[in-house]
Parts: structure tokens; sequence; C-alpha cells
């Protein structure tokens, strides 16, 4: 297979110049205060209905198909277009502004590009699975590039959610539970995604979302309410949002959720006092899709016109596909219910961002001349491979290796079983933006390639996703998500085992449709579904090594497989290349590295199951099994597969930590090293976690929380000293009154390779 790779592309992704600002003659200094007067000039000149225009987000699609929009857009009646992602759309509706309408305000663009526009790399909890700031990086630059190079000016994305709840399918598309890594991930992606300025030629405004705690919807059922304390709030949820806006994150997405009883999009303190007041955030809020309607449903707006009073009120800027802004505000300024200066604020933030966008200075910057259009928009060309292989690679996670099963021997038989080892559009994940299906590799494609002239693969579907035609029809309600094997279960079947009888090792890639790891997409049950079960019973029983090779967008309960399988490789959704990254993984090409950046559970039943949880009163020690203990009777408490576990094709072995002093003064810092040894006999990467510990505070505080990592890459036989800083800022909690404080005393120090296997020692702070 011939992969053709963008060579200048790739040559100036490498050197970086691409992302630096190309500027064409600017009229307007790209200057807060340049910016400040020149919208305070610009809002003078514009009638109410201009002003209110530019508060509508119109979404492009069969509801509202771009012929019908045009009379709209040259009217100055909107303000920011989504789904529309080709030079030549996009070009055409700005055109309509900048020729038709009276001030000529330029059109913002914007997409759902969360993990690739063109080249579509793992899904988010893939990305984080790799601890890669650098590939992370890497993702978003080329995101940003492609996109920048469609003619988009903004990205719905990164989604910083922290999220216990892997019943929630909306988890695939956020950096998982916990608070530091989706931090670190979060703001890595806005300031990729952004480069210098997001006026550069290929740079994107981010859109941070979900504002905020989406994450925590009750029993993870999809736009749920979320009930919190404001210690849990302020210490694990929102940082990752005030990370990615300190990162420069020029828009935010406001939930679709209520907090406390007040939805997301009705919320003042929330929208102005939090974010604008206290985090200083100055560019734009824009709704959820339809979220100004959904007031009314909420049960907090009692009509149309109250709940676009009570949103535009609260903070909320700009509205994504409905018209309730356009039709309603006007009478509502009229009559004085909504007042010429919030109407002002909220059309000042949107013309704040498209200056920001460099949209003043060049409405077309990111169209250029329509004579380089790229002729094909799809054309292999534009892809990235070689790079989405790379991070597609880091991003899996080594579950069970049971005597080496893996790496697999290039030789003899091998049989490749499983719905999803031959499905271009699952293994693209949820949000594929604009990647071609037929452009992706699937698993097949990868082992054919690695193999030919070296060993016999053998490939039977085996099953079908599902067999349950109730779930079959809601992944096909919008898009043909799942095909139905025209033969019956039991001859898939059939052929799958007498395959897997005629190789010396079956390879086994089942797990979730894309569709069930996804928006709207919660599940009560997380067991990969019960055609597919049967279907690994079977092959196991053919007595043949088993290798399984999970694709999902989740954590799933994976006890059965977990006592079947030889081996298992979590490979979530990869990507374009991810056939091709799965196989070098298998056949020993790349060692894998990867480590779950949330918690497996053993049952759905443990649900909400996270690593860092409070102490309680009476907590269970399994050494010592008593009743009276906070535990389930039926199940252990603890995870199959903890937070931060993942296995390597060689072993590592971390020394007993050493502090750099036995006590830190206050406000001071300590150093705590760790020296990792590559114990095994193959080079490989590994990940060095520090987890601190308070373990008397004046309010009950997590048995660890992940405070820092470092990615390390060791050959055979070599050792390494990781040293990680620990400063009193990383000491602080919100305390019963919300301040954020470190109180002295005794803490603990653990560093390791999971969460659960860690060396630790103390310090007092004093
Ligand atoms: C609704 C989703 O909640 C949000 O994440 C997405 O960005 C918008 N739709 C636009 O597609």
């Amino acid at each position: 297979m011939k992969w053709i790779c963008s060579v200048s592309l790739a040559v100036s992704l490498a050197m970086q110049p691409a992302f630096a600002v190309q500027s064409l003659p600017a009229p307007h200094a790209m200057t807060e205060q340049a910016r400040d007067a020149f919208v305070s000039q610009l809002l003078k000149k514009m009638t109410l209905d201009e002003k209110i225009g530019q508060l509508r987000l119109i979404s492009v699609g069969p509801d509202t198909p771009k012929e019908a929009i045009r009379d709209m857009i040259q009217k100055g009646q909107v303000g920011a277009i989504f789904n529309t992602v080709t030079r030549p759309d996009i070009r055409a509706m700005q055109d309509q502004v900048m020729q038709l309408s009276r001030l000529k305000i330029p059109l913002f663009f914007a997409y759902d590009v969360v993990h690739g526009q063109r080249t579509i790399f793992p899904i988010p909890l893939g990305l984080a699975a790799s601890w890669d700031r650098d590939a992370v990086s890497e993702v978003g630059r080329i995101s940003a590039y492609e996109a920048a190079d469609d003619g988009l000016n903004m990205t719905w994305a990164p989604m910083v959610d922290v999220s216990r709840e892997p019943r929630w399918g909306r988890v695939s598309e956020g950096f998982g539970e916990d608070t530091y890594l989706t931090s670190v991930m979060g703001s890595t992606m806005v300031k990729a995604m952004q480069g210098k300025s997001p006026a550069d030629r290929y740079s994107v405004m981010t859109s941070v979302k979900h504002f905020a705690l989406y994450g925590a919807v009750e029993g993870g059922r999809e736009y749920n309410s979320v009930d919190m304390s404001p210690q849990r709030m302020f210490q694990d949820y929102l940082p990752p949002y005030k990370a990615s806006l300190d990162a420069g994150s020029g828009g935010v997405m406001v939930a679709l959720n209520s907090i406390n009883g007040v939805p997301a999009s009705a919320d003042s303190w929330l929208l102005k006092d939090l974010l604008r007041k206290q985090w200083g955030f100055k560019g734009i809020t824009i709704s959820d899709h339809g979220a100004i309607k959904e007031l009314i449903d909420h049960g907090v707006a009692s009509d149309p016109q109250d709940a676009v009073r009570i949103a535009l009120k609260s903070g909320m800027d700009m509205s994504m596909s409905d018209e309730y802004y356009s039709k309603y505000l006007p009478g509502l300024v009229k009559s004085g219910a909504v007042t010429m200066q919030e109407l002002d604020d909220a059309t000042r933030h949107v013309l704040n961002v498209k200056y920001d966008m460099g949209l003043f200075n060049d409405p077309y910057s990111h169209l250029g001349p329509k004579e380089i259009d790229p002729q094909d928009t799809n054309a292999e060309s534009r892809l990235h491979r070689e790079q989405a292989r790379d991070v597609a690679r880091k991003s899996m996670v080594l579950l069970k290796n049971r005597l080496e099963t893996l790496p697999l021997k290039n030789s003899g038989t091998i049989a490749l079983i499983g719905p999803l080892a031959d499905s271009k559009r699952d293994i693209m994940g949820s949000w594929s933006a604009a990647g071609v299906t037929e452009q992706s590799v699937t698993l097949l494609q990868g082992m054919q390639a690695a193999t030919a002239g070296k060993a016999t693969l053998l490939y039977a579907k085996g099953a079908n996703i599902t067999d349950n035609s109730k779930v079959q029809d809601f992944l096909n309600l919008y898009e043909k998500g799942v095909t139905v094997d025209s033969r019956t279960p039991q001859q898939m079947l059939d052929e799958a085992v007498e395959k897997a009888r005629q190789a010396d090792v079956i390879v086994a890639a089942v797990g979730e449709a894309q569709g069930m790891a996804h928006e709207a997409s919660s599940r009560t049950n997380i067991d990969i579904p019960p055609s597919q079960q049967k279907l690994l019973a079977a092959l196991k029983a053919t007595g043949k090594p088993l290798v399984i090779v999970l694709m999902n967008g989740r954590p799933l309960t994976l006890v059965k497989e977990d006592q079947m399988a030889d081996a298992m490789l979590e490979t979530w959704f990869s990507g374009t290349e991810g056939g091709n990254a799965i196989a070098d993984v298998l056949f020993g090409a790349y060692n894998p590295s990867g480590k779950l950046p949330m918690t497996f559970p053993r049952s759905v039943g443990q649900i909400p199951l996270y690593y860092n949880h409070l102490s309680t009163g009476r907590p269970y020690d399994f050494t010592n099994p008593q009743k009276y203990k906070s535990r389930y009777f039926d199940i252990n408490n603890s995870p199959l597969y903890p937070f931060g576990y993942g296995l390597s094709y060689t072993t590592f072995t971390v020394s007993p930590v050493t502090l750099s002093a036995p006590a830190m003064a206050h406000n001071g810092t300590i150093n705590a090293s760790v020296t990792v040894t590559n114990s095994g006999k193959r080079d490989g990467a590994t990940v060095v976690q520090l987890y601190l510990n308070d373990p008397v505070a004046s309010i009950s505080r997590p048995v660890k929380e992940l405070h820092g990592f470092q990615r390390i890459m060791l050959k055979a036989g070599e050792s390494q000293t990781v040293s990680f800083k620990i400063d009193a800022d990383m000491l602080k909690f919100w305390n019963q009154q919300l301040q954020h404080v470190a109180e002295p005393g005794k803490f603990n120090v653990m560093i390791g390779l999971d969460s659960a296997r860690i060396q630790s020692a103390s310090f007092d702070y004093r």
C-alpha cells in the first residue's frame, strides 16, 4: 500500500513556521487597545438588528440549507456559520457578506474539529492515554492546520469535561477522569490549535467545552442534571476549563446541563461572576445546540421571550442553531427587559473574537484566492498519515500479556476475527469531522500489509457488532452506523471457528460501534455486546492463543474477557491510520506505552469508581475482610484495571522515593525522585506518575491525587532518575470556606507506573 504524505505540509509542520503569522497588510493592529477602539466605533454604526444578527450562529444542514440563509447573510442577520467545511462554500458565504451587506462584518466559520479534520487521530480519550504532551500538541497543530486550510476559523474543542462516568458516551471526547491530566491535555490542545495567534494562517480559535461540569451528569445519562458540592466543583471539575482559558482559548461553549438546579445557559454566577469577573475571560460564550430554547424544558423560563431574556442577561453571547435571539431580542430590547448595554456587551464579544481571528484585516485570510483551492477536497495529499500512525500507536494500552503472547510472531497462520476488524467507519471514532471513511485503514488492511510475504492471514467477521435490533436501529438513526450481515449469526460464528482452528493464534477485534460512544449514547451496561461475547467464547473454545484487540470509546467491563484472553490491547477508536498502528503494536514494531486515563470497573454497579476517592470512616481492607466496612459483599472494591495502568513488552522497576529534604518550608519546594530501570529485554517507554496525599486536613482529602507525570524512554537495561518538583500550590485544596489553602502537616508522596502500584515517602509542610 502506498500512502502519499504531503511532503511540504509535513516539512512545514516539523519546522513550525507554517504556524507563525504570515501577515497580510494589517490595517488594524492586533492589540487589545486597538481592538477595543475599533469595536467601539463599529458598534456605534450598527443598528439593533445588525447587533442581534451578530449573535446568531447557524448550522448549515438539511433544516437550514445554504440557499435558505443567503438572504439573511446579506441583511447582516447572521454572525457565524458552522458545519460548512469547504473553501468554495465558505468563500461564497463570505462573498455574500463582503459584497452585499451594509457593514461588511465578516462571518466566522466553525466546526467540531475534536480529534482531527481531514486526518483523523485517536479519540481524545485515546490521546489522553498517550500521556504525551508532544503527541497531543502535534495533533492540535495538524488539526488546526487542516481546518484552517479548509477555511475554518474556530473549532468546538477541546472538550475538557472531567468524567467518572463510563456510562456516559461522551467520555470518548474528553481526556478522562483526572483533573490534572485533563488540564494538561486541554491546555496543550488550546496552545497548539491557536498557535501564536488565532489570526495566523494556519491556526484556529478554540472553544473550550462544555462549561461546566457536563461530565458529571447523574447516572451518566446524557443531558441529565448535575448536583455537586462547591468543594468538588472547584477542586476536581473546574480546573481544566480554567487551565484551557489560561492557555488563551478565545471561546467557551456553555454546557447543556443544569448545576445545582440552574441550567448553565441561565447561570449568571457561572458565565459572569466566575468566568468573566473572577477568571478574567474576555472571549465569547456560545450556547450549545438549541440550549436557549431548552431553558423552557428545564423549567426556568416560561416562554421563548423569557428564555432569551434569561440567557442573554446571564451572559450567553451567541446562540447556536436556534432563531430565538433573532426573533425575540428586538422586542425585549425595545421594552427595556434587555438593556442596550447588555446587547452591546454580547455583540462586542462576538466582534472581539472576529477581530482576534484577523477577519477585519482579511475576511478571506483562511481562504486565499480561489485559484489555489484544492482540486479535490478529499485528496490523499492533504492527509498527515505518518503523524496519525505515530500518535495512534502511542495511545494504545496493553492490558494483559500472558506468557509474552504479544508481540506476535510474523510467521505461520494468524486468524483475524471480529466485527471491528474491517470496519472503516468505526475505527474513525465519534467526531470524525471531515475525515473520509474510505481513507481509514482497518486492522485487516494493517495486518495484511504487515504480514505480506511473511505470515498467512485468515479473516472472518464472526459476528455482528450487536444482534439487538433496537440497538441497530438506534445506531442507524442518522447515518448507516452498523451493517448487519446477511448471514445468520450461527453461519458467521461457524466460519470464524473454522478459520480459528486453522491458525496458530487468534486476534479478535471486538468492542463498540463508534456510535455507541458519542453524544446521546449513554449505556446502562458497558459490557461487550452479547453477539461478540458469544464469538469470543467460541474462539476461546478452540484452545488457540487468543489476543483481544479492543475498539471502544469508554471503559468497558471486561472481567470475562480478561479471563479468556492471553493478551488484550486497548486501541480505542484510533483514527485514519488505526489499522497500521495496531499492527505495529501487535507485531512489535512499536512497544506499547499507553496508560489508562480512566478506571476500568469490574462491574457497572461499582460506578462511580475513580482512583482519587476520599477516605471513608470505614475503609475496607481486603487483607483483613470485615463486614461493617465500606464495601460491596458480592464484588471487590478494586477496579479491574486502575487509572494510569498499562503494560509494555519490557518490564520496569521503580526504586524507593528519595526526597531532597524531610520538610518543606512555607511556600517552599521539595524534590521527589525515583530511579526507573528498564529491567526487560526490549527498549520501551513508560509514564512515571506523581501522586500526593494529605492524610490529615480540615476536610477529608482524596487517598491520592495526580500532580505530575513524565513519559520516559529507556533502552533495555538502562536506568534513569526521574525528579518531580513539589511546591506549595500542589498541596492546596478548597476548604470548607472555599479558600484555596495548603495546610501544614504531613504529606505523602507516591510515585509509580500506575495509580495502584506505588513507592511512597512523606514530608512535613511547615
Ligand atoms: C452539540 C454538542 O453537545 C457539542 O459538543 C457540539 O459542539 C455541538 N452540538 C455542535 O456540533
